[in-house]
């Protein structure tokens, strides 16, 4: 089983980019936690991070036939990009979204969100953690595609 995660614009300044919405923790470190538990559970794992749209909706669609589950951060194209909530539909790998904060607390535009409705789950608000979630929810889904 393969799983990719995706990254998307400005996560590759995680543990610079305002500390007090997300936190110290670097994208290189969560990673390494993500693979840790990957290797536990013998799952395969990639990691990819853009600040193109366009190389995020090419890298979604080599998933097609290789990946068997999608976590993704859109980052602030969740709020935009209808490039990608198709790409993910096209694809049809069980696809759970990340946010590292609220997005629901904060400003109305991160309200808007064009990729939720394509995704299976959408786990928000919980730091680094949200991504630790994911691999645990992604594992299951897998799973249960396999049984
Ligand atoms: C984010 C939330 C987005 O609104 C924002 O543009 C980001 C990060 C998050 O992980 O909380 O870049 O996706």
């Amino acid at each position: 089983m393969k799983v990719v995660v995706i990254q998307g614009p400005n996560l590759n300044m995680l543990g610079v980019r305002e500390q007090q919405i997300y936190g110290p923790m670097k994208l290189e470190q969560i990673h390494a936690q993500m693979k840790e538990f990957a290797e536990q559970n013998k799952i395969e794992i990639e990691f990819f991070q853009s600040n193109l749209e366009g190389e995020i909706v090419d890298k979604i669609q080599e998933c097609y036939g290789e990946a068997h589950g999608i976590i993704i951060n859109p980052a602030a194209y969740t709020h935009t990009s209808i490039a990608i909530r198709d790409a993910i539909s096209a694809v049809g790998i069980p696809t759970i979204e990340v946010h590292i904060s609220n997005i629901h607390r904060r400003e109305e535009f991160r309200k808007e969100n064009m990729v939720a409705p394509v995704c299976a789950s959408s786990i928000v608000g919980f730091g680094p953690f949200g991504y630790h979630l994911a691999m645990v929810g992604m594992t299951q889904i897998m799973q249960e595609i396999a049984a």
